[in-house]
């Protein structure tokens, strides 16, 4: 067997993607004419799979000068964006300010902290809109000294998973593949993972995942209908969007904890729980099929606090 995971690397940057492909036995034990498959992105250095978008959105930056060392990188994430922009930040010599609803749970300011993140807070009340305003404001007001991503409208965002998730996923599992199951959040993973997996010969349906309401526990995922639309979703891309329950995902992420020994945030349960449907459809009609979907973090980043009720900030 290729040994990959003790590759010598020059920095961390190095260590982001590749990640490993591993098929769910015990939750999908009821379709055995279905594989169903599931990609680590909790095995990239940063723990997610934004550390892939925000390593792309500072490296193009990079390459034309949009940053520079003398700027200052800013956004407005406490959640897995965040932690990408700081782990990358201090591995590239760049420095990094996130702007973060002082409410938001001490676990993570200090996760940003320990990188050398400077954290700026915004009013609680306001949440994470708060927090975008104030970035776009500190951004407006010294537009010179600072560099600001803005995930949402990045093109570099999808393609870091056009390049990178996609083409790994093809690579893996070829003309198998029949399904493509990911959430919406940003919509980065959905648009680049699409628009590779479009392109090989032979249909791939691609399934997007969103909360089935507006007041939801599904962190990193978007109730389309009721948020700010990101600019870089496209609605023709995926083939269909499926509502899951915050019940529904957080039930699978306990279960893939403890039937798969995968303890994964909430929102790869919804993805597991949307990818376990399509494969008992195509169960059902007796096609067989090969379904992929994407693991985005690890369970141990939401202990705490623990009820999603309270809907803090990610
Ligand atoms: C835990 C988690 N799941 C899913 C997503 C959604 O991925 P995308 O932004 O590529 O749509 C995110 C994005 O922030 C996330 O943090």
């Amino acid at each position: 067997m290729r040994v990959t995971r003790s590759r010598r690397l020059e920095s961390v940057i190095d260590a982001v993607g590749n990640t490993p492909l591993v098929r769910l036995r015990a939750v999908a034990r009821h379709v055995p004419d279905v594989e169903v498959w599931t990609k680590l992105e909790f095995a990239n250095p940063g723990g997610s799979v934004k550390d892939r978008p925000a390593l792309r959105m500072i490296l193009d930056a990079l390459a034309d000068g949009r940053l520079t060392r003398d700027k200052t990188l800013v956004d407005s994430t406490s959640g897995n964006t965040g932690v990408a922009y700081s782990v990358f930040g201090a591995a590239l010599g760049i420095r990094v300010k996130l702007v973060m609803p002082s409410n938001v749970s001490q676990a993570r300011k200090d996760i940003a902290r320990s990188f050398g993140t400077e954290i700026v807070y915004s009013d609680p009340m306001e949440g994470s809109d708060g927090a975008i305003v104030l970035a776009r404001e500190l951004v407006a007001k010294e537009p010179d000294a600072y560099f600001y991503p803005d995930q949402y409208s990045n093109p570099s965002n999808w393609r870091a998973h056009y390049d990178g998730t996609g083409r790994e996923i093809l690579e893996a599992l070829g003309d198998r593949l029949t399904h493509f199951v990911a959430g919406l959040g940003t919509t980065g993973t959905m648009m680049g993972c699409s628009r590779r997996l479009k392109e090989r010969p032979g249909s791939v349906q691609c399934v997007a995942v969103e909360p089935a309401d507006a007041l939801h526990g599904l962190e990193g995922l978007k109730h389309l209908a009721s948020s700010l639309v990101p600019a870089i979703y496209d609605s023709s891309v995926p083939d269909r969007i499926v509502p899951v329950s915050t019940e529904d995902g957080w039930d699978m992420a306990d279960r893939l904890a403890r039937e798969e020994g995968l303890h994964v945030g909430h929102s790869s349960g919804a993805n597991v729980f949307v990818a376990l449907s399509v494969a008992e459809e195509a169960q059902r009609a007796g096609r067989g099929g090969c379904v992929v979907t994407i693991l985005c973090d690890r369970g141990d980043r939401y202990f705490a606090p623990t009820r999603w009720e309270r809907q803090y900030v990610w």
